[in-house]
């Protein structure tokens, strides 16, 4: 292709790509991050839109692109739905949503993908482009290029990454077009192949001519149904697939773990185990008895099945007896106080400040546990069996025989582990450096739990123990059976991603989840921190977090894939470092690298590694290659090569040292990609972009690397319900950044003709996102790519006054983020028409008017904020504490129980880089410093929100005196853009509020005045 502009440095359907991408949270079967976690994967329909953007010319023609653009991405449509609420009433819900494109989950393997194929390839010249993605991880980007044909390379430097990618990318496209028989015990189980030929559609009578064509007659009895002439009574092929292989070995892997394991679950009255429900123990220092830590008492909390577990100090005060109590009735009152009576009645023992022993009232700190923890002294008590009832989980104690089995599991394990490469998993959990964002992720360790198997009860470690023995047991009767090698191991692969799932909903970080009645993940977020409560699946059972469940979502992934890659080239998936470049030539990379300190990508993982280590051994020798370390590398000091992040702990604690380090390293990473691009070629990269500063030390690094930017797109990928409604407030997880390699011809700019250029072009640019519905902070990055442009085809900018000096990216950006909210602030003061853009109004009023226009008095997520706050010279601290205009409201936005969780209650918790705390607007009201809209004498005036705050004081005050005092002081009469804010913040105000009602008054009284502004727009202060 020659290098003609491509679509995504033109446009990009901003919206829809980022309601796909959201959406995509919700469905999960097939879905990749089903598959096995990894942290921070990103969406793919994001990935598909930005691949097909990259990789498809612009047309040069606004209808041609048009209707590219909806072929991709389809409409945005309004839609009302009904939905049914906890107290049975119905409410009608507006939803955003897309229609037609091919982003939507479920719409990717349309006519029109086959379309977009034909066209990339006719972009290349008939061929299919080469894509590499050099940070690859989870492999949502290598997916999707092979999805459109693409050629594909796929490098991660971690062995687990490497390992999914190859079960994500390489099997399916392999075994893609081939079918084997099923294996002779599957098709002598009827279990087994009434699940198969179900599959397959068919039911009743004709489900039976299946069974029955395999000798395998059933049990049952024929159903009343007449025999209609119209059955099927073809025998259907057991030829089957990949994604059927691995349904039936990871059955055979069941029922011999089944068989081992049995004894250690059993089933009391006949309901089954569904979890086993844990505390850990400490000792308490005051009486000595043995404290249970209990976060929570609430077994369940739903309408009608309110649960909670009793704890009372038993006879001698040495320690307590648990009850469970059923039928907690609901409470009364308002939210408030019906949360506090919820709380009282389920309290547990544990709280901010430490625990509170239930015998003596005495608290024991943080501290004391850790100490205890550290000394090898908590224990852990069982304190509820929740089962399967007739029709719902039921709760009760546990039994005698339940408690001693769970100990005797001990006994076996070094009988079990005997069998496995490396016994049981010794190593150690990584320390985890203080991050900036908090302490280590791994506060695991201050409890005492050092090693990886510590954080296993005997039973979990058993039960993994036997799945990988069993799942290794595996490949050597395949082999026996015939089984091709490349079959064998693709196979085993799988299943020794099932026996991770197994981990991850099997460790005793897994909380029992009292809204759904569901076993928690390990990585609910991306750390490992310690629980006091927790709760332990039934391995084997098909129930919540059992191995059936697993080898089926596993299944699902691999039919998926296998749709997605049969006629795509196939993938090259390498483990090695994103530095050095791969001996050949791409036509784009696309790649998502690792963000500072956001995510310990490798400590986290190790988590996998000990498991997949064990499970894998011997399977290939590029396998045993990959997983020779005891842990996933980290960072070669001596080869100056390693996990890309900023990890304090590998230098010593020295902050300094790791993140230039980082940032160094990222460096060469953007070398190696200029090296291995196409002259014509295009480089994505992938940002969370919380901070700015952070982020335009990347940039320029890849401007220094010899890249011209000149596209950013922020996409959302995380949006909680009431965001969501703040659709202008969107929330964008990432900015995907287009460059292009800068000729070797380009010469030094000089800082005035840049700045020219940059503003002549980027004011064309801001209209046109404005008019296509480009809001809030979206609206500052969509601008910020294509600004960047007049500065980065350059090598280096000079500054005209300053004879040596360079313009620095931060410099530039600063102008460009000024100018695109100056032109926001011009539009929000002059609602939507009249001024282009405003000059004049100070830094912080700018600031109030655009976090008040996109997030109005609501609770905002800091990432924007500080967009915004650096855009206006400012910084988000300025505006908390010497401003006092912000106000924090917490950490994580909370997690609100929607649909969206109850779909991903069986898939995996997607954590973005990037998201973080909350802050609001304060209330006119709360502001209340002395000072405020006063300056000293010869100080600069006061912010101009100050002085209409100032205003509303002294009007509610009653003095119209003082009043008119002031506003002839500050000058306010004859200053248009106090007219201009008094207006806007009206019209922002909720209609009947006081503070409407105050700034009409202030607004009238003003006029009536009779003081008419003499000033043009932006002059006065
Ligand atoms: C943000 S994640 C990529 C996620 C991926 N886009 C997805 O959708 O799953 C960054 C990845 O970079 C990898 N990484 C870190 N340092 C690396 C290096 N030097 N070379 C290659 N990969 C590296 C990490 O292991 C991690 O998988």
């Amino acid at each position: 292709m020659n290098n003609d502009q491509r679509l995504i440095e033109v446009a990009f359907p901003l919206k829809q790509t980022s309601l796909d991408s959201v959406h995509e949270k919700n469905v999960r079967h097939g879905h990749i991050s089903t598959l096995h976690i990894w942290p921070a994967r990103r969406p793919l329909a994001a990935s598909r839109a930005a691949l097909i953007a990259t990789l498809l010319p612009d047309p040069g023609n606004a209808e041609e692109r048009k209707q590219i653009l909806e072929r991709l991405a389809g409409r945005v449509v309004t839609r009302v739905k009904k939905k049914k609420l906890p107290d049975g009433r119905i409410e009608e819900q507006t939803s955003v949503e897309t229609e037609g494109g091919i982003l939507h989950w479920g719409r990717e393997n349309s006519d029109d993908l086959n379309w977009f194929r034909e066209r990339i390839r006719e972009a290349y010249g008939g061929r299919a482009p080469k894509v590499l993605d050099p940070f690859a991880g989870g492999g949502a980007i290598p997916l999707e290029a092979m999805r459109l044909g693409c050629e594909v390379t796929a490098v991660d430097i971690n062995p687990v990454a490497w390992f999914i990618l190859k079960c994500t990318l390489e099997y399916p496209q392999r075994l893609a077009n081939q079918r084997r028989s099923l294996p002779a015990f599957a098709l002598e189980s009827r279990e087994f192949m009434e699940g198969y030929f179900k599959a397959k559609g068919f039911k009743d009578a004709a489900l039976r001519v299946q069974l029955e064509s395999l000798g395998l007659n059933g049990q049952e009895k024929r159903t009343s149904q007449p025999q209609l002439p119209t059955i099927r009574t073809d025998v259907v092929s057991v030829e089957a697939d990949l994604a059927w292989h691995v349904r039936a070995w990871g059955w055979w892997v069941l029922q011999q773990a089944k068989a081992d394991l049995e004894r250690f679950y059993p089933t009391v009255d006949g309901k089954p185990t569904v979890a086993y429900l844990w505390a850990r123990t400490v000792t308490c220092k005051n009486c000595r008895a043995i404290v249970p830590l209990l976060k929570t008492r609430w077994l369940n909390k739903k309408e009608g099945k309110r649960v909670v577990l009793t704890v009372d100090p038993n006879a001698d005060s040495t320690g307590v007896i648990f009850g469970i109590q059923q039928d907690v009735p609901m409470p009364k009152g308002n939210t408030v106080q019906r949360k506090e009576y919820d709380k009282r009645i389920g309290g547990g023992t544990m709280s901010r400040s430490g625990a509170t022993c239930p015998c003596c009232s005495t608290i024991l700190t943080k501290e004391d546990i850790q100490h205890e923890g550290q000394a090898g002294r908590l224990g852990t008590v069982m304190t509820a069996v929740v089962v399967d009832g007739q029709d719902r989980k039921e709760y009760r104690l546990p039994t005698e025989d339940e408690t001693r089995l769970a100990d005797e599991a001990e006994k076996e394990l070094s009988r079990v582990f005997a069998e496995i490469p490396f016994g049981l998993p010794e190593e150690s959990v990584p320390q985890g450096a203080s991050r900036a964002s908090g302490g280590s992720s791994f506060t695991v360790r201050l409890y005492g739990l050092t090693r990886w198997r510590d954080i296993f009860t005997p039973r979990q470690l058993l039960a993994l123990g036997t799945f990988v023995k069993y799942t290794r047991a595996v490949r050597e009767i395949m082999d026996r059976q015939g089984y091709p090698s490349e079959w064998v191991e693709a196979v085993d692969a799988y299943l020794a991603i099932t026996v991770d799932r197994l981990a991850d909903r099997g460790s005793t970080i897994c909380t029992w989840t009292v809204g759904w009645d569901k076993i928690g993940h390990t990585f609910t977020r991306f750390a490992l921190p310690i629980t006091w409560d927790f709760a332990e699946s039934v391995a084997s059972a098909d129930s919540s977090g059992g191995y059936p469940g697993a080898i089926e979502w596993v299944a699902m992934y691999v039919r998926h894939a296998m749709l997605s890659c049969s006629t795509c080239p196939s993938p090259e998936v390498m483990q090695s470092s994103a530095i050095s470049s791969p001996k050949q030539l791409f036509d784009a990379i696309v790649t998502d690298p690792p963000y500072y300190d956001a995510i310990s990508y490798s400590d986290l993982m190790d988590f996998f590694y000990i498991w997949l280590r064990r499970t894998l051994q011997g399977l290939s020798s590029e396998i045993d290659a990959g997983f020779q370390l005891p842990q996933s590398p980290k960072w070669d000091h001596e080869r100056n090569d390693g996990e890309l992040i900023d990890e304090a702990s590998r230098f010593d604690g020295d902050r300094q040292k790791s993140k230039a380090n980082y940032e160094a390293g990222m460096f060469r990473a953007f070398q190696a990609c200029h090296q291995a691009l196409n002259p014509d070629g295009r480089l994505v990269v992938v940002f969370a972009h919380k901070h700015p500063d952070a982020w335009e030390t990347l940039v320029s690094a890849i401007i220094r690397a010899g890249f011209v930017v000149d596209g950013s797109w922020p996409i959302q990928t995380e949006m909680g319900n009431r965001t969501r409604a703040l659709s202008s407030a969107a929330l964008s997880s990432s900015v995907w950044l287009v460059c292009k390699k800068r000729p070797e011809t380009a010469r030094p700019g000089w800082d005035t003709r840049v700045l020219e250029e940059m503003q002549e072009k980027i004011i064309l640019k801001l209209r046109d996102f404005w008019d296509a519905g480009i809001r809030g902070p979206d609206f500052v990055w969509a601008a910020t790519g294509p600004a960047l442009e007049a500065y980065s085809k350059h090598p280096i900018v000079k500054k005209t006054n300053e004879a040596g000096q360079v313009l620095s990216v931060s410099e530039f950006l600063r102008h460009v983020r000024r100018m695109v909210v100056d032109f926001v602030v011009g539009r929000v003061l002059s609602s939507n028409g009249g001024a282009e853009a405003v000059t004049g109004l100070d830094d912080v009023t700018t600031y109030y008017l655009l976090h008040r226009y996109d997030f109005g008095m609501e609770s905002a997520p800091i990432g924007p904020c500080i967009l915004y706050a650096v855009s206006c010279g400012l910084s988000d601290a300025a505006l908390t504490t010497r401003y006092d205009l912000l106000a924090r409201t917490g950490g994580q936005a909370a997690v609100e129980e929607s649909d969206e969780e109850e779909a991903t209650g069986d898939g995996e918790v997607e954590v973005e880089e990037g998201t973080s705390s909350m802050v609001r607007l304060k209330q006119w009201n709360q502001r209340k410093s002395a000072g405020m809209g006063y300056s000293a004498a010869g100080a600069p005036p006061a912010p101009l929100i100050d002085q209409v705050h100032r205003l509303m004081h002294l009007w509610k005050a009653g003095d119209v005196s003082k009043v008119d005092e002031y506003l002839d002081v500050k000058g306010l009469g004859h200053n248009m853009l106090f007219h201009q804010l008094l207006q806007a913040l009206i019209e922002l105000a909720a209609v009947g509020s006081e503070e409407r009602a105050l700034l009409e008054s202030i607004s009238n009284h003003v006029v009536a005045r009779g003081v008419l502004p003499v000033y043009p727009l932006g002059l006065m202060e």
